[in-house]
């Protein structure tokens, strides 16, 4: 029995390990058809004075952000999760990739976007309301200058809360300072002092009766 709750337990930490640091590094090196050189993110990041990691384009004097990513041609028939490190991306190319069935949660978290390029036949995430301006051509389909679009279409929130833009054409209503909860009704703060106690006052514990019950079947072997 001991052998395999400590093999579960390294195999928990790795596979953390593995999902929490692989992702940014994965998009920046997908294989695509198309070539680095000539690609509007080349441009971008030699105007910037950033620099170029892949498909990626990166600050690296700030905390390694992917400002561009150029994923033309990589046979991406699906978006969801590539973007989770991607909160400062400014330009983004999906032209010539099989897209099926993209939605706007697919974006979620890019509030930065200056530049997305999609495929034909592709509709701006969140819609044209989303954008400055929008442009389809024969080739692609291009969405210019993401809005602030709590302010821009005057989104309105139940009392106690506030707009906030979450990714294009995506909002959601946050609570007000000073209250919590449910519709946010709930006045004073979250008591996150308390809440943070009880987390980790109940890990210590289940550490400790871990550790502890280890202890036991390690005696017994002996
Ligand atoms: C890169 O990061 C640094 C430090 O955070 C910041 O001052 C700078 O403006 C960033 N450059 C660009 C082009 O965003």
């Amino acid at each position: 029995m001991t052998p395999l709750r400590n093999w579960l337990l390294i195999n928990t930490f790795l596979v953390y390990i593995v999902f929490c640091s692989d992702t940014q590094n994965s998009v920046c090196s997908k294989t695509c058809s198309s070539s680095m050189n000539g690609s509007y993110v080349y441009d971008f990041c030699h105007e910037q004075d950033l620099q170029l990691q892949g498909r990626c384009c990166v600050n690296v004097t700030g905390s390694q952000q992917i400002l561009g990513l150029d994923l033309q041609g990589c046979g991406l028939s699906q978006l969801t999760g590539l973007f989770t490190h991607g909160a400062s991306l400014q330009v983004l190319l999906l032209q010539d990739n099989p897209l099926m069935n993209t939605s706007t949660t697919d974006f979620k978290g890019l509030l930065e976007l200056k530049y997305l390029a999609l495929p034909m036949d592709s509709d701006c995430p969140g819609g044209m309301g989303a954008w400055e301006m929008t442009n389809t051509t024969a080739n692609e389909t291009l969405c210019l200058q993401e809005l602030d679009f709590c302010l821009v279409h005057n989104v309105s929130c139940p009392s106690n809360s506030y707009c906030a833009n979450t990714g294009p054409g995506i909002t959601e209503c946050l609570c007000l300072p000073g209250y919590h909860g449910y519709k946010c009704l709930r006045k004073g703060t979250f008591p996150t002092t308390v809440f943070t106690a009880g987390m980790v006052g109940s890990t210590l514990f289940v550490a400790g009766l871990l550790w502890f019950t280890q202890r036991q079947s390690v005696k017994k072997q002996v």
